[in-house]
């Protein structure tokens, strides 16, 4: 009923590297040619947990919109804005607070994991617990169908489509809601309402998918319905209730894990990371000091690509014949670690090109980037604000 679209975000808090590149930024740029695409920078998200030190939010947000920009995040295909340039989701976030059970959020994987790992702050905190709530109100409010994130963040997802589901559950009654959608039906002339009224027992008794799936198909077909009485029968498929906000799908990245240069998870903070935009006489040293498999002392000793981060960077970066060369290469002790790394320095170095060329114009002249931004704001209030209109008006609060 509502359009396909796709909500995403990260948080500003440090610059991008490759890992980011390789876990969702290529991910986005492939979506934002095939469905709409929202993309965010969530400030306030940064702040849950730099609530103490937010001067690197702002500059990490500017430098963060750069790197999207370079790595092919095209701004006439896709929406980019600031979180908090969209206060609505703030709104949002408030009411569906208000009916959160305490415990939905305590049992989140990550608020444990977090409050364990980051033990050098406090994180005992209303913001902190109420992270995948802000999240899941950023998502809602566009009722995207999909949110590309990578599996750490699936428990969040799953959150959201049951918030979406409470919500809908609670609010979603109107008055007469049952005689109105009967009429809706009967507009669907007779054939197709006889259809429906089948499908809808079929997936309400029997649970059937198939039935749901076809009889949506059907109401999307159905051009003469109001947009009122689609939504209604929408809704009447699968219960007594209008289907206010939509329960997303999480779309998971195509695995192509890029770790840091010691074969840790690549983390500025671990000392491991390449920029998204590194100088290319930094790529190459950084690569040619990388660590590898210990037991190669000397030339002459035999390794296993197994034990050497760098063979995890030919697992991105190199073909097959490549990958070949390098494990007969490392294993016959037939070619040396320097060698071994030039296709990956060279892999990279082509890979950050085009990088470079579209930051240049960027960084020559910011206030392009805070026009697409200004843009990109417009667009998304325009969005949420239509949301808004429903869930007040739903929760009752439009006062008209
Ligand atoms: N929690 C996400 C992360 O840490 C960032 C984020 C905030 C997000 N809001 C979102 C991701 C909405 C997807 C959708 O990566
Ligand atoms: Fe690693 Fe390549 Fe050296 Fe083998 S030859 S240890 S894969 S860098």
């Amino acid at each position: 009923m509502y359009p396909d679209r796709v909500v995403s975000g990260m948080r500003p808090t440090g610059s991008m590297h490759l890992g980011h590149y390789h876990g969702a930024l290529k991910n986005w740029i492939k979506l934002q040619s095939e469905l709409p695409c929202l993309f965010f920078v969530a400030d306030w998200h940064a702040l849950t947990t730099h609530y103490d030190d937010p001067s690197v939010i702002e500059r990490s947000t500017w430098d963060m919109l750069v790197d999207w920009l370079a790595a092919g995040i095209d701004p006439s295909q896709a929406t980019l804005f600031i979180q908090s340039r969209v206060p609505e989701h703030a709104e949002l976030h408030l009411l569906l607070s208000m009916a959160t059970p305490l415990g939905w959020l305590e049992r989140v994987p990550t608020y444990k994991d977090q409050i364990e790992n980051l033990s050098n702050k406090d994180l005992a905190t209303y913001g902190f617990l109420g992270y995948p709530l802000l999240q899941a109100a950023d998502v809602l409010i566009y009722r995207a169908s999909q949110v590309p994130v990578g599996d750490d963040q699936v428990p969040h997802i799953e959150m959201m489509r049951e918030i979406a589901r409470r919500f809908n559950h609670m609010y979603g009654k109107e008055k007469g809601f049952e005689e109105k959608a009967q009429e809706a039906v009967k507009k669907l002339g007779s054939k197709r309402a006889k259809l429906y009224n089948e499908l809808r027992t079929e997936y309400q008794q029997d649970g059937k998918d198939e039935a749901l799936e076809q009889a949506k198909a059907m109401l999307d077909d159905a051009q003469s319905l109001s947009m009122g009485d689609r939504e209604r029968l929408f809704g009447y498929l699968e219960g007594s209730r209008k289907l206010i906000l939509v329960e997303p799908q999480a779309r998971l990245t195509a695995a192509s894990r890029l770790p840091g240069l010691d074969g840790r998870k690549m983390s500025k903070s671990y000392g491991n990371a390449i920029a998204l935009r590194e100088e290319k006489s930094s790529v190459e040293k950084k690569i040619r000091t990388m660590p590898t498999d210990p037991a190669r002392v000397r030339r002459t000793d035999a390794g296993d690509p197994a034990r050497c981060p760098v063979w995890q960077f030919h697992q991105v970066y190199s073909d097959a014949p490549t990958q070949e060369w390098v494990v007969k290469g490392c294993q016959s002790a037939g070619i040396g670690c320097i060698e071994c790394k030039q296709p990956v320095i060279d892999a990279i170095i082509k890979e950050q090109e085009p990088m470079h060329e579209r930051a240049q114009q960027y960084l020559d002249d910011p206030s392009l980037v805070r026009a697409i931004v200004a843009d990109g704001n417009d667009v998304a209030r325009k969005l949420a604000l239509e949301t808004m209109r429903d869930v007040r008006e739903a929760m009752g609060l439009a006062y008209t």
